[in-house]
């Protein structure tokens, strides 16, 4: 089958298509024909050697997708073949097919279709987790959302106006300010500098606001915790991108409550992953969370969906079909 390797760290150039030996289901294991796989920031990290480096290269990327059941392993209970499924982490989703745990998978309802399903895993459970488990948005909360017209951002940016919160963007081009404002963002701030806090500190009347969802990066942690009202939440979630580097916890201000969110920690078992995923369908279907596939590429051209994605111009998900 084919599938798409990374052959050493480094730029979107280590990525490499190759015909991989077909894949069996082992006991407890279910064999799925992806036909949509999610393309991540975290996948990004991956290909660069932030994460995985201590599994041997060649090794198949991805960890998202949706698919078909095709072949049933030993012990496997829930799921025949035909059932449609998706998942958020199975490493090895940039392939045609992948033997997953039954426990890692969801059932998709009819009304979704392969591309949504796989689009919405990742992206969807983190910032579903962020706004109901990490920081749970109250009505009337403002939040500063950082890349709003970024995959999460816009998933985030939906689920809070869901929980009766205000939105203010921050996105670095007008283009992208457009996109987060139909998502519902309230107000977008066009900024690539960390210049941001400055206007959320206007736009709330010197207060500041609730929570800061900020997975940007270096240049954006000062302007964030600037712009936090007394007694706030950081939710810190942009691992790729790069951290802080050491804080020193008598230097953060107002008494502001900080963290690293990972939605792994609050979407820790089958139960819950199947709970959440519902309600992001439910969600889906009754039309109240819009998900935007800002680009779809053949499983082929994996390497320029990462060029994308490194070159800040996508929106939304960007998905491959094998
Ligand atoms: N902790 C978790 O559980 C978790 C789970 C999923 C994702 N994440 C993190 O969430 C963030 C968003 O992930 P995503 O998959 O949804 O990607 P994405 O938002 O589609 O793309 C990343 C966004 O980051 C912004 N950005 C800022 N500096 C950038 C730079 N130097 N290069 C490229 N982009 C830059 C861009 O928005 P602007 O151009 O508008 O700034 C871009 O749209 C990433 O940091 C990812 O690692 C964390």
């Amino acid at each position: 089958m084919k599938a798409i390797v990374m052959t050493r760290a480094g730029g979107p150039e280590v990525l490499e298509g190759v015909d991989a030996p077909e894949p069996t289901p082992g006991a407890g294991h279910v064999l799925v024909e992806i036909a949509a796989a999610g393309v991540n920031f975290m996948d990004t990290g991956v290909r660069r050697g932030l994460a995985w480096a201590p599994q041997p290269n060649p090794k198949i990327l991805g960890v998202e997708g949706a698919g078909r059941v095709i072949e049933v392993g030993e012990g496997v209970s829930r799921l025949r073949p035909g059932d449609r499924v998706a998942w958020v982490y199975a490493p090895g989703s940039y392939a045609e097919r992948l033997a997953i745990p039954e426990d890692a998978l969801v059932r998709v309802p009819d009304g979704i279709d392969d591309r949504t399903a796989a689009a919405v895993m990742m992206q969807g459970l983190t910032a579903s987790h962020f706004a109901t488990d990490f920081y749970p948005v109250q009505s009337g909360d403002v939040a500063l959302v950082h890349a709003a017209a970024g995959g999460v951002g816009l998933l985030l940016t939906q689920i809070i106006k869901l929980r009766g919160g205000h939105v203010i963007g921050r996105v670095s081009s007008a283009d992208k300010a457009a996109i987060a404002r139909e998502a519902g963002a309230d107000h977008v701030i066009v900024d690539t500098e960390g210049n941001f806090a400055e206007e959320a500190l206007r736009l709330t009347g010197g207060e500041g606001v609730h929570v800061v969802y900020d997975g940007s990066g270096p240049t954006t942690f000062k302007g964030s915790l600037d712009a936090l009202r007394r007694s706030g939440t950081f939710c810190w979630y942009g691992p790729v991108l790069g951290g802080p580097g050491a804080l020193d916890i008598m230097s953060l201000p107002r008494s502001i409550k900080i963290g690293y969110a990972t939605f792994f920690d609050h979407i820790h078992t089958p139960e819950l992953l199947r709970a959440r995923s519902e309600r992001l369908f439910e969600w889906i279907a009754a039309g109240v969370l819009k998900v935007r596939i800002g680009a779809t590429y053949p499983l082929a051209d994996a390497a320029r969906a990462h060029r994308d994605m490194e070159s800040r111009a996508t929106t939304g998900k960007l998905l491959l079909l094998p």
